[in-house]
């Protein structure tokens, strides 16, 4: 095993967990797939590709509150979030990566 640090300033997590229904789960409707697509498109139209990266992930475990983003290492989560969100945590991206 190696132990690194993370090569991204910033990594999104967006949950795409699917319960198909059975209960909440931040893939209804198609939104976390949607908004992991916005932000990947949107991350590379903005040449961030590199310092930022964009995953889909399993359940972050706040499934009630979904869908659920979360920005890692800097410990941001944005619940709740819908694709019309997506410009507002691209703003967020921003900031820290001025920052
Ligand atoms: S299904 Fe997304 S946080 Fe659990």
């Amino acid at each position: 095993m190696n132990r690194l640090t993370s090569p991204y300033r910033c990594h999104l997590f967006i949950c795409g967990n699917d319960r198909q229904g059975a209960r909440k789960s931040c893939a209804d409707g198609g939104a976390g797939p949607a908004i992991k697509d916005i932000l990947k498109d949107q991350v590379a139209a903005r040449g961030w590709k590199g310092p930022v990266r964009v995953s889909q992930s399993g359940c972050l475990g706040l499934c009630e509150r979904g869908p659920n983003v979360m920005i890692y290492p800097q410990g941001l989560w944005f619940s709740a979030v819908t694709p019309a969100d997506a410009d507002a945590i691209l703003a967020e991206v921003e900031k820290l990566l001025k920052g």
